[in-house]
């Protein structure tokens, strides 16, 4: 068993949870080159924390020794099924152009999950939309204004705003769980959930400002990806570009986990309690697994990587992966083929600052703004299968 590279520094002092919010992937980048290892060691959340950057890791983590590295206790979610019929409220040419393209998307996913979750829709009771889109911003704002780790002290406003915010939206979905009978919150309402609270905790994570950000995140590098590379019209094609989108720009940073007892990874010895966290942006770029990782190339899915989709974790991986992965994938393969059916876009201006920031939700640090013209309908449709 080998000594992880790194150290953890001392209690507090040692600490790198600041350096590492600031830019997680330098952070990363700058460690795996001095250690020459894809896993090495750091205090995060004044914990020794094991950082996960390579395929091999994220898998023994997430899937072969799942058991071993608990997550916080969340949901009963993975037990329900539901049968959902989706409208898209597809944004107008007018829409998309009037503002930046993050945010155009951002309006779009929350239509989506204000829709589908709670069968709350902007044109039917905008007041209400209104109200609860607002409510889920100061809810959100609220909550990234808080050090993760910290106990935050009550007299901080941005959390005060927060939790006002989360006590009327829990009102809104405590009432719809009990008089909606139609939808998703009919299906939750009926469930016999062990406890009162549980079903509307989950709708409170369902509608929260978290999805249509992550959202907003995969489709805006979409545009991107295809505003500076022309995509060939081809079916396929397309998903292998939705997979490169998620490779290359993962919403979230990653995950983390608690070894439960002592354990290894990769060979390297984890002591029970340590933390580790695995980062999806380094794992995705593991050039082990993906050559040229850092290179937008659509065609590595039908290539080197065919059949690779299984060492990706955009959206986490294993037995505690992402319960909303096939929902988000139907959203998106919806959203695209009729952005294609129907538009031509180009970056405007063309020349723009890309770079992204990666947290709390990946995307570019200054918003991109793009222009979509409408697209001749006698031009070729594109058509994305099995997604
Ligand atoms: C682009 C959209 C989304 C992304 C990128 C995303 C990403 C993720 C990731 C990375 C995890 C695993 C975190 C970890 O390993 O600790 C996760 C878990 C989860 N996601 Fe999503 N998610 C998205 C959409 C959704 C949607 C639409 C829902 C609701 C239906 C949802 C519900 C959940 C739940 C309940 C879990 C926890 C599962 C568990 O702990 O067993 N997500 N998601």
């Amino acid at each position: 068993m080998t000594k992880l590279p790194g150290n953890a520094g001392v209690s507090l002092l040692g600490d790198k949870s600041l350096e590492f919010y600031r830019d997680p992937v330098s952070f990363c980048q700058q460690r795996i080159e001095k250690h020459r290892s894809r896993m090495f060691l750091c205090r995060l959340m004044n914990r020794p924390t094991a950082f996960i950057c390579s395929v091999q890791g994220m898998r023994e983590l997430l899937c072969e020794k799942s058991s071993l590295f608990l997550k916080d206790p969340t949901d009963l979610m993975t037990n329900i099924i539901f049968n959902l019929s989706i409208n898209f409220p597809f944004p107008t040419p007018h829409a998309l152009n009037t503002k930046s393209v993050y945010t155009a998307f951002k309006s779009l996913g929350t239509e989506l999950v204000l829709g589908l979750f709670l069968n709350v829709r902007a044109e039917k009771q905008p007041e209400l939309f209104q109200e609860i889109s607002q409510l889920c911003t100061q809810h959100w704002h609220g909550l990234i204004s808080a050090p993760v780790n910290v106990k935050v002290p009550m007299w901080s406003s941005g959390f005060s705003i927060a939790l006002d915010a989360r006590n009327k939206l829990m009102d809104i979905i405590k009432d719809k769980l009990e008089n909606d009978k139609e939808g998703f919150v009919g299906s939750l309402g009926s469930l016999p959930l062990p406890d009162s609270s549980s079903a509307a905790q989950h709708l409170l994570l369902f509608i929260s400002a978290l999805i249509p950000k992550a959202l907003a995140s995969l489709l805006t590098s979409f545009t991107l990806a295809l505003a500076r590379r022309q995509a060939a019209e081809d079916p396929d094609y397309l998903c292998r570009v939705l997979l490169e989108v998620q490779r290359l720009w993962p919403p979230f940073i990653g995950g983390r986990r608690i070894a439960d007892q002592d354990s290894t990874l990769m060979g390297f010895h984890v002591p029970k309690d340590f933390g580790v966290i695995y980062i999806s942006h380094a794992v995705h770029r593991d050039p082990e697994v993906f050559q040229e990782p850092d290179a937008f190339l659509p065609e590595r899915w039908s290539g080197r990587n065919e059949g690779h989709e299984h060492f990706l974790c955009s959206f986490g991986n294993g037995p505690r992966s992402c319960i909303g992965a096939k929902l988000t994938n139907v959203f998106l393969k919806e959203a695209c083929v009729y952005l294609l059916n129907n538009f031509d876009w180009c970056l405007d201006p063309p020349v723009q600052n890309l770079e992204y920031k990666w947290l709390p939700v990946s995307r570019p640090a200054n918003p991109p703004t793009v222009t979509f013209t409408q697209r001749d309908h006698t031009l070729s449709v594109y058509f994305c299968e099995g997604f």
